[in-house]
């Protein structure tokens, strides 16, 4: 499913889109994509809204951390982890596959 053109994702600048009701974050790292759900695991909070390095998002609530390629928790007080979605690019657009 289309979520956005490449350019409309930067590095450090997570997008979130609305997927078939589900709230997506897509993420940027180099020239890869990665889409996870945009609900930490912790508590309500947006993902989009936090603060990516490299590979990890933080976040912005109470500073939990999930590896972006594995949807892995991997920083206190977050512990279950985000789920991830397969994502392809061509010709300029970010597309999501959805179970
Ligand atoms: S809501 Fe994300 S770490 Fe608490």
């Amino acid at each position: 499913m289309e979520a956005a053109r490449t350019d409309e994702v930067q590095e450090g600048l997570p997008v979130a889109v609305t997927l078939e009701g589900a709230e997506i974050c897509l993420l940027r790292h180099g020239d890869r994509f990665f889409a996870i759900d945009n609900l930490c695991t912790h508590a309500e909070a947006s993902l989009a809204e936090g603060e990516q390095h490299g590979l990890i998002i933080e976040c912005p609530r109470h500073g939990g951390q999930f590896n972006i390629e594995t949807g892995a928790a991997v920083h206190y007080p977050a512990f279950a982890p985000v789920a991830t979605y397969p994502v392809k690019v061509e010709d300029g657009v970010i597309y999501v596959a959805l179970p």
